[in-house]
């Protein structure tokens, strides 16, 4: 097949390129994102490879059948940035990666939560500084604490199971609760009640957008740590800032922001951000923001790599598609 790879960064040509050519796939990487203006650019491929920053609507997904795409591979568990009815609409199937270490994903949240916490990124600049006092960097003990977990997939799993290790007592909500997991499942008021840590780890649908709102803020208790590397737009930003400023919220871990498409994955240490709400959360001193990194371990990039090109095989072999995703559980 030959394989147009779109939003290339650096660290996976290599690895890609690799498992490519061992299966005998040609491979052409672009650094553009994928939307309705670079679609033209797969012309003359079979298949498209995307990642989460990668815009594939409904005028996307026209412009790639017009140029004869027969594959969708999404180098990514997520799926909310397709338009699964288009692509079942214009007969382009779509496969994904569903899982390549949950535990990449559940231990960055804890950095996250040890860092804001501990304050590690404050004394990390003080002593740099060769300012050695410690006045302002007291955090609490996580053990005992309760943590409230939203979405206990493979994930949300993974971290509960960790936060167990340091003695915190675990609520969970998820629609479908597993039994067989040392938590405890609640009713949402309950967990936003009752935990002083709070970890999303549901995916991102219309039912779940924004579930992070002004009224969930006004459930939760003072000094809240919120804690996001599920989808940005999970949380509404506004009502955050908002909570921020009136100290409801203790501190918030963000990997993920409803706006990062343009921003995410990029240099822009030159440049002068248009987005305000962005530049003002990046102004409170306890809000740490990564940029959709969570993910990015060596052997979750391994995985996903191999994973990838595996479903591009399949479905040249005419092999049925286990990592299909269909256009029914659209935005699961
Ligand atoms: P998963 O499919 O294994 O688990 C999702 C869980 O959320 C399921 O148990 C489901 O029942 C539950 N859920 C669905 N609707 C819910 C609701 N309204 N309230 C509470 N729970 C609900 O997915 P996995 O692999 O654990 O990933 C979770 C999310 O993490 C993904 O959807 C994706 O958005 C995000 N993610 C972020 C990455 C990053 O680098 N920051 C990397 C990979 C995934």
């Amino acid at each position: 097949m030959k394989i147009a790879f779109f939003s290339t960064q650096i660290f996976e040509k290599d690895l890609f390129f690799k498992y490519a050519t061992q299966n005998k796939h040609e491979i052409t990487f672009f650094e553009y994102a994928l939307n309705a203006k670079t679609a033209q650019l797969a012309q003359g491929h079979d298949c498209v490879c995307c990642f989460v920053s990668d815009l594939l609507d409904e005028e996307t997904i026209k412009e790639l059948q017009q140029i004869k795409i027969r594959l969708i591979s999404l180098r990514s568990a997520g799926f909310n940035h397709v338009n699964l009815d288009a692509a079942s609409q214009f007969h382009i199937p779509v496969v994904r990666v569903p899982a390549y270490s949950p535990y990449s994903v559940a231990e960055h949240t804890a950095a996250l939560l040890m860092c804001l916490n501990r304050k590690i990124h404050k004394a990390y600049a003080r002593v740099k500084e060769q300012n050695f006092k410690i006045d302002g960097l007291m955090g609490f003990d996580l053990h005992g604490k309760t943590v409230g977990v939203i979405g206990t997939g493979k994930i949300g799993s993974a971290f509960a199971k960790i936060m167990n290790g340091f003695g915190c007592r675990v609520l969970a909500y998820d629609p479908q609760p597993n039994s067989e997991l040392p938590v405890e499942y609640v009713t949402l008021e309950k967990l936003y009640s009752q935990s002083k840590i709070i970890s999303l780890h549901l995916p991102l649908n219309p039912e779940t957008h924004h579930l992070i709102n002004e009224e969930a803020f006004s459930k939760m208790m003072d000094g809240v740590f919120l804690l996001n590397t599920g989808r940005g737009a999970l949380i509404d930003t506004i009502a955050l800032i908002n909570a921020l400023k009136t100290n409801k919220i203790g501190a918030a871990g963000l990997d993920v922001y409803e706006e990062e498409e343009g921003v995410f994955f990029k240099d822009l240490s030159n440049k002068i951000l248009s987005d305000d709400v962005l530049t003002r959360l990046l102004t409170f001193p306890n809000v740490i923001m990564t940029s959709h990194q969570a993910f990015f371990t060596e052997e979750a990039v391994n995985n996903i790599a191999q994973t990838t090109i595996d479903n591009i095989t399949q479905f040249e072999s005419f092999n049925k598609l286990p990592n299909q995703v269909l256009s029914k559980t659209h935005y699961k």
